[in-house]
C-alpha cells in the first residue's frame, strides 16, 4: 500500500498553488484580460459568510463525527438564476426545516441543516463541448460559466456570470438570514412552514400531526416549569456548494484579522466534487489550505490509498469535523464498496464523518428519454448505508440529498407513485432529476426508522 507520508502531506501551500496541478472541469475564457479583472473585482467585494459561522459548523461537524448530530445537506442539482425568488428559496429552506424535525423528534438528535444553496452554480460536465446536428459548442457549465441556450453566443463562458453568480448567494443568503432571524423556523407557528400543493398529502398530514405533538410537548415543558422556553425559532443554515470553479473559489478564499489561515468565505462547506477527487487534483490542492471543513465525494472507484491520501492531504493533523466522505455508490453497489472503504479508516486512525448521498449513484435514463432516480433505489441506499455502517462498528453521520419544495416530477416513485409518463409534467431540473416536497419528506420518515435499525 503506498499512501503519502507526512513530509508529503504538509508540502508548502499558497493561493495560486493548485495552478501547478492536475486541473480538471474548467471553463476556458476566451479574454484573459476580462477574466483577471473580473477576479480582481471579485476578490474585493464582501465576504458571504463568515470565518466565525464557520468555525460553529465546524464544531457542530466534530459533534457529528462522534455520533452527537446528524448531518442534513440538501437542495438543487444545478441552482439558476432565474430560480432565485422568494417562493422557490423559501420552500426549499421549508422541506430542511420540516425534514430536520422529523429527525430531531424520532431519533432524539440535534441535527445540523446544510443547504446545497447561495452558490451552487458551477456543474462537472462528461465532455467540454457538446454536439447537435453536427454542431460543436462549448458544454453548459452551470450559470456561473455560461447559457444553458444552445447558440454559441450563449454557450462562450463570461466572466461576468461570476460576477452575477456572487450577486445572486448574497441575495440568496441575505433573505436566508432574514427568514431565519424573523421567526420563519418557529415551532409555534407551524403555518410559516406549510407548502400549499400538499395539503392532501400522507407524509404532510403525518407531519402536521407530529407538529401538534411537538407543540403539545413545549405547551407542557412551559406550564411545568412555570417559565417560557426560549430559541424555538433558532434555526441555523449553511452554506455550500461544489468547489468547482477554482478562479472563482480562489477569489472568495482570504484570511480574517484575529485568526489563523485562510478561509473560503464564499460558502461555509465547499465540497469536491467525485470527477475533481483525484490526489493530483488543483481541486484538493485549493482546498486543502483552508479553515473550513470541506466534504469530498467518493464512490465505487475510490480505492484504499486515495481514500487515505485524500484525508490526510486535507485533513492533516486528523481535527475531528474537518473531512466529510459523501459516499455515492447506488444501492446495487454499497454493499460491496462501503465496507472495505470503512475497514481502510479505520486501520488508518481517519477522523472522518461518513454521509450518504443516495442520488448520483442511482441515476438512470427511461425509455422516453428523461433522467430520473427511482425513490426506492435512493431509500434503499440510505437504508443499506446505515446498515453497513452498523455493522462495521461505524456510524452514518448524514445525508446528502437533491430536493426542492416545488411540485416537480422528476424521480419515479414515492407516495404518489410517479411513473415515467408524469415525468413530462414538471420536470424543470438544469441537470439532475430532484425529490419533491413529498418524496422528501417521505424520506425522512423513513430515514428515522432507519436510524433506529
Ligand atoms: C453533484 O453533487 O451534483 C455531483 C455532480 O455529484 P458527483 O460529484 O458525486 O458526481
Ligand atoms: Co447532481
Amino acid at each position: 500500500m503506498k499512501t503519502l507520508n507526512r513530509t508529503e502531506q504538509h508540502q508548502p501551500w499558497n493561493l495560486e498553488s493548485w495552478k501547478n496541478k492536475a486541473i480538471r472541469q474548467q471553463a476556458t475564457y476566451p479574454d484573459q484580460q476580462h477574466l483577471n479583472q473580473t477576479l480582481d473585482k471579485l476578490a474585493s467585494l464582501p465576504p458571504l459568510v463568515t470565518s466565525w459561522e464557520i468555525k460553529r459548523l465546524k464544531k457542530y461537524l466534530a459533534e457529528v463525527s462522534r455520533g452527537e448530530r446528524f448531518l442534513v445537506q440538501g437542495g438543487d442539482c444545478a441552482e439558476s438564476f432565474a430560480d432565485c425568488n422568494s417562493s422557490i428559496i423559501s420552500n426549499r429552506l421549508k422541506v430542511l426545516i420540516q425534514m430536520s424535525l422529523v429527525l430531531i423528534h424520532g431519533c432524539q438528535i440535534p441535527v445540523v441543516r446544510v443547504g446545497r444553496f447561495a452558490g451552487q452554480y458551477a456543474k462537472p460536465r462528461s465532455a467540454d463541448l457538446e454536439t447537435r446536428d453536427g454542431v460543436s459548442l462549448p458544454s453548459f457549465r452551470g450559470d456561473i460559466v455560461n447559457q444553458n441556450e444552445f447558440t454559441e453566443a450563449a454557450r462562450i463562458p463570461n466572466p461576468d456570470k461570476m460576477l452575477e453568480a456572487y450577486h445572486h448567494s448574497a441575495m440568496t443568503m441575505n433573505f436566508i438570514r432574514a427568514l431565519v432571524a424573523g421567526g420563519f423556523a418557529d415551532i409555534r407557528h407551524p403555518e410559516y412552514w406549510n407548502i400549499d400543493w400538499v395539503k392532501h398529502s400522507k407524509s404532510a398530514e403525518k407531519f402536521s400531526n407530529l407538529v401538534a405533538q411537538i407543540k403539545e410537548s413545549v405547551n407542557f415543558a412551559e406550564v411545568l416549569v412555570g417559565t417560557k422556553v426560549h430559541n424555538l425559532s433558532s434555526v441555523e443554515f449553511f452554506s455550500a456548494h461544489e468547489a468547482l470553479h477554482l478562479h472563482f473559489e480562489q477569489a472568495m478564499t482570504r484570511t480574517v484579522p484575529r485568526a489563523e489561515g485562510y478561509f473560503n468565505l464564499g460558502a461555509h462547506f465547499p465540497w469536491i466534487g467525485l470527477r475533481t477527487n483525484q490526489i493530483d487534483s488543483a481541486h484538493v490542492e485549493l482546498m486543502r489550505g483552508i479553515e473550513n471543513p470541506v466534504g469530498v465525494k467518493i464512490g465505487t472507484e475510490t480505492d484504499d490509498d486515495h481514500l487515505i491520501d485524500l484525508c490526510r492531504t486535507l485533513n492533516p493533523d486528523n481535527e475531528p469535523g474537518k473531512v466529510t466522505l459523501i459516499h455515492r455508490f447506488g444501492a446495487k453497489n454499497i454493499e460491496d464498496n462501503l465496507p472495505r472503504l470503512i475497514a481502510t479508516a479505520k486501520k488508518a486512525d481517519l477522523d472522518v464523518i461518513w454521509c450518504a448521498d443516495p442520488m448520483h449513484g442511482n441515476t438512470e435514463a427511461t425509455s422516453n428519454g428523461y433522467k430520473t432516480r427511482r425513490f426506492e433505489n435512493i431509500s434503499k441506499e440510505i437504508e443499506l448505508s446505515f446498515k453497513v455502517h452498523k455493522e462495521n462498528g461505524s456510524h452514518l453521520g448524514g445525508v446528502h440529498l437533491e430536493l426542492t419544495g416545488e411540485n416537480v416530477t422528476e424521480c419515479l416513485g414515492g407516495a404518489r407513485s410517479l411513473q415515467e409518463a408524469d415525468l413530462s409534467k414538471a420536470y424543470t431540473t438544469q441537470v439532475d432529476p430532484r425529490l419533491n416536497y413529498e418524496q422528501a419528506l417521505e424520506l425522512a420518515f423513513s430515514i428515522k426508522d432507519f436510524y433506529h435499525q
